[in-house]
């Protein structure tokens, strides 16, 4: 910086014209300078924030990704109910609903803003003084999650509103709401991505979005392509009289929220009608996925007129708009073999183009289904997609059935191994029960080194095949035993990539034995029991004696996955892996030591509003160590509420019920800290 220039100043002429540049870039999508020079400006602002620390504000440009990752999220009570929409799914039902609206208004007809409705999810962003203080998930619609870190990281979400030369920014608290999406094309990259690093593919865009806004470091969430559209305006100190919802649309654009520019003001049932029609066709057109429209009554003094239902307001609909179909040729009917010997019928088909995604294959789910369906190779079929990337099979074309198609049945053996499948009671899923099954041992291992159980790098569904076939892994347990001389003669792997693994391997000998425990894969334990079990039980050691009374003493596990978790512990096979995990080295016990008592044995809490002393996940975490269990909601059967700040229904709940509060202080006083 030249000697004389203010740094304050210069700081703020760089951030306004950065912003200036983002809104143009992730709002408009129409960049006026060169990535380049985008970079130098910013590089320039860091510098001088680098050199003047007591000028930074988590408001700049640079502050995106700020702050540690998250231990859990605090829970956040919403400032007004966010309400749902009622869905309809026929031009009837939405004369129906013009019906009722003319009639609330006492014969007049009113205009509608018709708008697309995004399939993302949905989130309330609060601002105060125009700067984003808060974002929240919509929760149950009374109490959501604070995402506010992620949400920052998303770039098109302005930080600060008014840094366009407009000076007519609300002054007080503005909430705004909107719906996080992710585009179809980054989606499906990001998809890929996914799958080959061994991680299973999320089934749509609005999945992967939910995925991404829960993560809790949102260094990583910066990585992921999302979007936002914001739709509705509320200032805190209540609308002006003749305030619209096309006005507010237009406010938003105009204070630099990202909207889109896909709305219509109809001024008749006829034209609300065209409008849908028009995007129903379209739909494939635009880079997002959407799943209807929605209808809004414009004048929002009507808004106040017409009011509430118990669950939705009268002044506006979701219009869907059907699942989209296509017809194609199965070619072939294949069993998929999965990690638990679970036999899945898979549907090959002739590709064929749905909703912008060639379809090759389709699940049959079960036998059953297969039977329903009646569907054999050589049929027609018709498919059907809705906000998911994996199509269905509806139904079958009987008239171009083949003369001599035959109907599909169930192998009486596994089609890769040869053992005799089995059926257990009230199931509709065939199984191979052989353990050392080479196909269910290769989704094994697969499942093992994935990204939310070991995450061990370079170890994603192919090379898990190569080193399988080389006959180098049979289980889980020889993962932490290749060497080096083993793998780097290996086609596909050069040494670095062999040097890769073998570190991506050693690395994940110190994952927390949540991870430990999800990655076994032992039947009916996800992610969820797994940190729960791993809270119970300090180490693979004590778990795998637990019998099957204490396993059901805790917290979420019903008899089912007790009996589950102690059967795969018998196992001769699995005893085996245990032992060779142990020669490899690998961390089976808890890093933290916890207290652990009965100080809670026998009670359930239920948690409401936002702790100040611990998070939500701790506070859980000291509870289930006490014996204790949590759950997540409140009934007769609940022993106290924990309160914090911000209590959602849960409280006005405990307090109907009678059941007793316990304030944080409290709660730690009788843990005795
Ligand atoms: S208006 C009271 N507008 O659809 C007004 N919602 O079923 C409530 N959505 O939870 C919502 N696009 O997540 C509105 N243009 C749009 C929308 C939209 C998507 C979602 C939103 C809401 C759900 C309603």
């Amino acid at each position: 910086m030249s000697r004389g220039v203010d740094p304050r100043a210069e700081i703020e002429r760089l951030r306004t014209e950065i912003r200036h540049h983002d809104y143009l870039y992730y709002v408009l999508a129409q960049p006026e300078i060169s990535d380049q020079e985008y970079d130098r400006l910013f590089r320039r602002l860091q510098d001088i924030e680098e050199a003047h620390p007591e000028l930074v504000t988590p408001y700049s440009p640079t502050q995106r990704v700020a702050g540690q990752p998250l231990e859990g999220f605090q829970t956040v009570r919403h400032p007004f109910p966010l309400v749902s929409l009622q869905n309809t799914y026929s031009g009837e039902e939405v004369r129906d609903f013009h019906r009722r609206v003319v009639e609330g208004l006492e014969g007049r007809q009113p205009e509608y803003t018709c708008e697309l409705k995004f399939d993302g999810v949905a989130v309330l962003l609060h601002y105060e003084r125009g700067l984003f203080v808060l974002g929240a998930t919509r929760g149950d619609g009374e109490n959501g999650d604070d995402i506010t870190q992620n949400l920052r990281t998303i770039r098109s979400l302005p930080l600060r509103i008014g840094g366009r030369g407009d000076d007519s920014v609300p002054g007080g608290r503005l909430f705004v709401r909107g719906e996080v999406i992710m585009e179809k094309e980054p989606f499906h990259a990001y998809n890929a991505e996914r799958e080959a690093a061994g991680e299973r593919p999320f089934a749509n865009p609005r999945n992967s979005v939910a995925g991404s806004l829960k993560l809790l470091d949102p260094a990583l969430v910066t990585t992921r392509p999302l979007r936002i559209f914001c739709y509705a305006y509320v200032p805190a100190d209540g609308q002006p009289p003749d305030a619209t919802q096309s006005g507010n649309l237009q406010t938003l654009t105009r204070l630099g929220f990202p909207t889109s520019p896909h709305w219509s003001k109809c001024r008749s049932l006829n034209e609300v009608l065209d409008y849908w029609r028009h995007w129903e066709k379209r739909r494939d057109d635009l880079p997002f996925e959407v799943d209807g429209v929605v209808v809004k009554v414009d004048c929002l003094q009507d808004h106040a007129v017409l009011g509430m239902t118990a669950r939705a307001p009268r002044w506006a609909i979701a219009f869907k708009f059907s699942a989209r179909q296509a017809r194609t040729r199965l070619t072939k009917i294949d069993l998929q073999i999965g990690r638990t010997g679970a036999l899945t019928p898979v549907a090959h088909l002739e590709p064929v183009e749905l909703g912008g995604v060639t379809i090759r294959r389709a699940t049959l789910h079960n036998e059953e289904e297969v039977a329903r369906l009646d569907v054999r190779e050589g049929d027609t079929v018709l498919l059907e997609r809705g906000g998911d990337v994996i199509p269905k099979v509806v139904a079958v074309v009987s008239e171009l059935r083949p003369k001599n198609a035959r109907p599909f049945n169930m192998p009486a053996a596994c089609p890769v191994c040869g053992t005799q499948l089995i059926k257990e009671e009230g199931e509709a899923v065939s199984r191979c029960p052989n353990e050392e099954c080479p196909e269910q041992a290769k989704r094994q291992i697969e499942h093992f080194a994935c990204r939310i159980a070991m995450d061990i790098e370079g170890l994603g569904a192919e090379t898990v095949e190569l080193l399988y076939e080389k006959g180098l892994l049979r289980d889980i347990g020889d993962v932490f035993s290749l060497k080096k001389s083993q793998i780097e003669n290996l086609e596909r792997f050069a040494e670095k990539s062999a040097q890769n693994l073998l570190e991506g391997i050693k690395k994940a000998k110190t994952r927390p034995l949540e991870r430990l425990i999800f990655g076994l894969g032992i039947r009916f334990v996800g992610e969820g029991t797994a940190r729960t079990l791993a809270l119970r039980f300090e180490s693979l050691a004590e778990l795998s004696h637990a019998t099957i009374d204490e396993l059901q003493a805790v917290p979420e596990v019903g008899p089912r996955i007790a009996r589950s978790i102690a059967e795969w512990f018998h196992s001769k096979r699995n005893r085996r892996i245990i032992e060779k995990l142990h020669a490899g080295g690998v961390q089976t016990k808890t890093e933290r030591q916890r207290p652990k008592g009965e100080k809670f044995k026998g009670l359930t809490f239920v948690l409401t509003g936002a702790l100040q002393q611990h998070t939500r996940e701790q506070a859980e975490e000291m509870i289930i160590a006490q014996g204790g269990r949590v759950s997540s909601s409140v009934s007769k059967k609940t022993s106290f509420v924990l309160v914090g700040t911000n209590p959602g229904s849960k409280y006005d709940k405990a307090v109907e019920l009678g059941i007793p509060i316990l304030s944080e202080a409290e709660f730690l006083r009788r843990l005795g800290t």
